[in-house]
C-alpha cells in the first residue's frame, strides 16, 4: 500500500529551519550555492553520471502512485525518470540544503508543468524528521515515503549515517532506498583515479565514503551494479525494522 494519502497541490519551496552545525562536513556550504547556475552543464551528466542515476531508479524501481523522497536533490536531475515510474499520481519530495539548488529544481518543475513535487530546503543532518514530516503534509504530501532515492549526495554530507538515519526516520516501513554515488575506479580503469578524485574534491564529496555500504547492511533483497569502471556504485534494497 502507498504511503501516499492524498492529490497534492501546486508546491512551492518550504524553507525549514535548522540550527546547529554539521561538524564532520566537508567546507562545502556555499559551494552549491556559487555552482546552482552551471551544475546541470558542469557536473559531468553526460558522458559520466547520467548511467548512475539510470540505474539507480531502475535498482530502487519506484511505481505508480508512490511518494519517493530525493536526497539531496540538487536541481532536479533525478525528477524525469521518477516522473516516468510514479505517473502524476505520485509524488517527488526533493530535499537540499541549497536555496539555489532547488531554485532549479522548482524551475524545472514547472517547466514541465509538474505539480506533484514538494521542495524543502533542511539539512539533512541536522533536520528533525518528525518536523520534515510534518512539513510535507502541510504542502499536501503523505507522512511517511514508500521510497527514498540519494543520488551523489550522501558522501558529501559528512555524517551521512545521521543523515541516513534522518532519512528512514521520513519512510513508510519496508519502504525501499536507493544509493548511487562514488568510490575510485577498478580493474582496466583504475588509471582514471586522478580525475575521478579530481571530480569528487571540486564537487566536495569524500570519494572514501562508500555511502552505500548502509544499504548492504541495513536493508535485505538488495540490488546491486556498477558503471564507469567501478566509479559509479548502486545499490537499493528494502529497508529493515531495526535500519
Ligand atoms: C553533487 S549534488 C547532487 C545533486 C543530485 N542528487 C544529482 O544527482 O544531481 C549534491 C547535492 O547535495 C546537497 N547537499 C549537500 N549536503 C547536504 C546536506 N547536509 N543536506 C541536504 N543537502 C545537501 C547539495 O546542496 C547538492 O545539491
Amino acid at each position: 500500500m502507498n504511503a501516499r494519502q492524498k492529490r497534492p497541490p501546486v508546491r512551492s519551496c518550504t524553507t525549514v529551519r535548522c540550527g546547529g552545525t554539521n561538524q564532520k562536513e566537508p567546507a562545502i556550504r556555499d559551494k552549491y550555492t556559487l555552482f546552482a547556475p552551471f551544475y546541470d552543464l558542469l557536473s559531468g551528466e553526460y558522458p559520466l553520471y547520467h548511467a548512475g542515476r539510470v540505474l539507480g531508479i531502475n535498482a530502487l524501481a519506484p511505481t505508480t502512485d508512490q511518494q519517493v523522497l530525493d536526497i539531496g536533490c540538487g536541481t532536479g536531475l533525478n525528477f524525469p525518470l521518477l516522473q516516468e515510474r510514479i505517473g502524476t499520481s505520485g509524488t517527488i519530495v526533493g530535499i537540499d540544503r541549497s536555496a539555489e539548488m532547488l531554485r532549479r529544481a522548482r524551475r524545472r518543475a514547472q517547466a514541465r508543468g509538474w505539480q506533484n513535487v514538494i521542495l524543502i530546503q533542511a539539512d539533512m543532518v541536522l533536520l528533525d524528521p518528525r518536523s520534515i514530516s510534518a512539513r510535507i503534509q502541510d504542502s499536501g504530501g503523505a507522512a511517511v515515503s514508500d521510497a527514498a532515492l540519494a543520488t551523489y549526495s550522501l558522501s558529501l554530507m559528512g555524517d551521512w549515517e545521521q543523515a541516513w538515519t534522518n532519512m528512514t526516520g521520513l519512510l513508510a516501513t519496508d519502504a525501499r532506498v536507493g544509493v548511487v554515488d562514488m568510490q575510485d575506479p577498478v580493474g582496466w580503469a583504475r588509471w582514471l583515479t586522478p580525475l575521478a578524485r579530481l571530480a569528487c574534491a571540486l564537487g566536495g564529496s569524500d570519494i572514501t565514503a562508500a555511502p552505500w555500504q548502509a544499504v548492504e547492511e541495513r536493508c535485505v533483497d538488495v540490488v546491486r551494479a556498477s558503471a564507469r569502471g567501478g566509479h559509479l556504485q548502486i545499490r537499493a534494497g528494502k529497508t529493515t525494522h531495526d535500519g
